[in-house]
């Protein structure tokens, strides 16, 4: 089988590209990916030998560049998105633009020939805030934050042209990912690196958001197993069950990087900030027989092991644009933190 996968050099995309090549030896992959300031072609470096693998550099919502990319591919797995929720908030123009407009110009690509299956990487926070108990999938969807409803939007429109055209779609929807090769702007990878350098770590509000931690390997699994088994029209919860609030998680890197605990700072909360996401995965269980198997103890200790033997990627990404973003998202509210939530 010849895979499309869009946003392949970035944090997931790069993580399934390395596990799909190495454990299905008849799948061939093209990685279609935009390269924003997010994707990193370094990322897929030891694929580049591999015969099965191609990269091309493109968008989108590029029409031409889509239809070129996806010529004799029999699947799409649509990695290429803005992800990040505190970005959205202060510009939501790319974030509607790639995981909307984007989407809908793949699926037009997909449905001009007869393909296997077209397969929308969605996320939990589709769900919005849930206070209590855990997210089926037939629940109604309630996004909060311009990226959740971009996403939001994209799936829909995806399964819209399942629903109408036959197209064979699948969505996913898992929780919060952590892992290697995670652009340090994410929780983990941010106060991961942020310790090693004895730099504050800048928990949002009183630090008591939860979210359900999954480790990127076991997701990439989890869509490996739905690419083979999955039936059209299908979409799946993907968690670990590992719920964590964002000071457990906190003392959990302090713990493994030995960092001092005098660096967290309680700043100023994220506007409209989810307090919680969890989800119920009894569907994928069942009909794939997918159940994650790293604890987040070992999966952060996995992760924060790759930071510290891959200084060079995440230095190099923090002395570029990177330093500008973080100082307009966090120079005036870690001038006015606090020391206690
Ligand atoms: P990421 O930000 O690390 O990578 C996104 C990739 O998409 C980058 O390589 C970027 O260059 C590429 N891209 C962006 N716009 C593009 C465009 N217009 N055309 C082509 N490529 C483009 O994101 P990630 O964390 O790897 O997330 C991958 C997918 O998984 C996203 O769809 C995201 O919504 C979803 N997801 C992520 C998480 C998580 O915790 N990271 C959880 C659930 C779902
Ligand atoms: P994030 O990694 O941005 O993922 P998402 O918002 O998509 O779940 O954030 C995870 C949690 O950590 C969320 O509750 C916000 C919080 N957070 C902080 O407290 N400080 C930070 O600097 C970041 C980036 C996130």
């Amino acid at each position: 089988m010849r895979l499309l996968v869009t946003g392949g050099a970035g944090f997931i995309g790069s993580n399934f590209a390395r596990m799909a090549l190495k454990t299905m030896p008849d799948w061939e992959l093209t990685v279609l990916d935009k390269l924003t300031y997010a994707g990193r072609k370094e990322n897929l470096e030891d694929l580049d030998s591999d015969p099965r693998f191609k990269f091309i550099r493109g968008d989108i919502c590029d029409e031409k560049a889509v239809s070129e990319a996806m010529e004799g591919c029999d699947a799409v797995v649509n990695f290429a998105a803005e992800t990040h929720v505190d970005r959205s908030i202060d510009d939501s123009a790319s974030f509607v633009r790639t995981d909307v407009e984007g989407v809908r110009v793949l699926l037009e690509a997909f449905r001009k020939e007869e393909r296997q299956l077209f397969l929308q990487i969605s996320t939990d926070e589709v769900y919005g805030s849930v206070e209590k108990g855990n997210s089926v999938e037939t629940d109604q969807l309630a996004p909060r934050s311009p990226y959740a409803a971009s996403k939001a939007g994209g799936e829909l429109l995806a399964m819209s042209y399942w629903t109408t055209y036959g197209v064979p779609v699948t969505v996913t929807r898992a929780s919060n990912n952590y892992g290697p090769f995670q652009y340090p702007e994410k929780l983990i990878p941010l106060f991961i690196t942020n310790a090693m350098n004895g730099e504050p770590l800048p928990l949002y509000g009183d630090g008591l958001n939860r979210r359900d931690w999954l480790f990127v390997e076991d997701n990439c699994r989890a869509l490996i197993m739905i690419i083979e088994k999955s039936e059209p029209g299908r979409i799946y919860n993907i968690g670990a069950g590992q719920e964590h609030t964002n000071r457990e998680v906190t003392s959990s890197i302090l713990e493994i990087t030995g960092a001092d605990r005098n660096l967290v700072r309680y700043i100023e909360d994220r506007p409209g900030h989810d307090r919680r996401y969890a989800l119920n995965v009894s569907l994928i269980e069942n009909e794939i027989g997918w159940k994650a198997e790293t604890s987040f103890e070992e999966g952060l200790r996995k992760t924060a092991g790759w930071y510290r033997g891959n200084r060079t990627w995440w230095q190099k990404i923090k002395s570029g644009e990177f330093r500008e973003y973080y100082l307009s998202m966090y120079g005036d509210r870690l001038t006015n933190s606090r020391e206690s939530g």
